[in-house]
C-alpha cells in the first residue's frame, strides 16, 4: 500500500472477527516496532505479546477499554524503564499499525489504567511499566483502502483542518 494512501486511511478499530492473525503477520508487526527509531537509539521497549484468552481477559482489567482487549486476536504490552520515552513508543506504535493495515489487520491503542495490577499480569521485571497496549486483529468485514483515492481519506476523517493546525514562520 501506498504509505500517503496508509496513514490517511488508518482509523482506530475496537471490535474484530473472531480468528487468529497467522505468524508471520504478527511477526512482520513486531518487526516494525523493533525497526523504529529512538532517541540515541536506545531501543528501550520491551513488547509483551498478549495471546491466550486467559491472558487477554486479565489485560482486559487493568486498560480503560477491556473489550478491546478481550476481542482482539492479539496485544502487544510496549513497556519500558519506568514507563518513561512515550515519544519512542509512540514511533513503534504507529510503525506497527501501518505494516499491520498493509496487512489488512486493524488496531487501537489501549492506555493502562492500572499500571501496578498490568506489572504482575504481564511478567515485567521490576521498573518496567506499560505505556501502552495496542490491541490486533482482523475486521470482522474485510476493509479495502484502496477503494477511496488518500485524498478522500483525508476529507473525510474526523480531523481539525490543516489550516487550524500549521503555523508558518
Ligand atoms: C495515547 C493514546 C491512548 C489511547 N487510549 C485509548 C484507549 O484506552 N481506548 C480506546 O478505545 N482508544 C484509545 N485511543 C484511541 C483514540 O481514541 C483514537 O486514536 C482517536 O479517537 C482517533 O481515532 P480514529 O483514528 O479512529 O479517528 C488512544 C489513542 C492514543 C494516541
Amino acid at each position: 500500500m501506498d504509505t500517503w494512501l496508509a496513514v490517511a486511511s488508518k482509523r482506530d478499530w475496537r471490535s474484530y472477527a473472531d480468528r487468529p492473525v497467522p505468524e508471520d503477520v504478527q511477526q512482520r508487526i513486531l518487526d516494525a516496532g523493533r525497526l523504529s527509531g529512538s532517541s540515541v537509539n536506545k531501543q528501550p521497549w520491551l513488547f509483551v505479546v498478549v495471546e491466550s484468552d486467559d491472558a487477554k481477559e486479565r489485560i482486559a482489567e487493568v486498560v480503560y477499554a477491556g473489550e478491546n482487549i478481550r476481542t482482539c486476536a492479539f496485544a502487544v504490552a510496549i513497556a519500558t524503564d519506568g514507563g518513561k520515552y512515550p515519544f519512542d513508543v509512540g514511533r513503534a506504535l504507529q510503525n506497527m499499525f501501518l505494516t499491520a493495515w498493509n496487512e489488512g489487520v486493524v488496531s487501537c491503542p489501549n492506555g493502562v489504567k492500572d499500571a501496578e495490577a498490568a506489572v504482575r499480569e504481564l511478567g515485567l521485571d521490576e521498573g518496567r511499566l506499560p505505556v501502552n497496549i495496542p490491541s490486533f486483529g482482523y475486521p470482522k468485514r474485510p476493509q479495502d483502502p484502496e477503494t477511496r483515492s488518500a485524498e478522500e481519506w483525508s476529507a473525510e476523517a474526523n480531523r481539525k483542518p490543516l489550516d487550524e493546525l500549521v503555523r508558518r514562520v
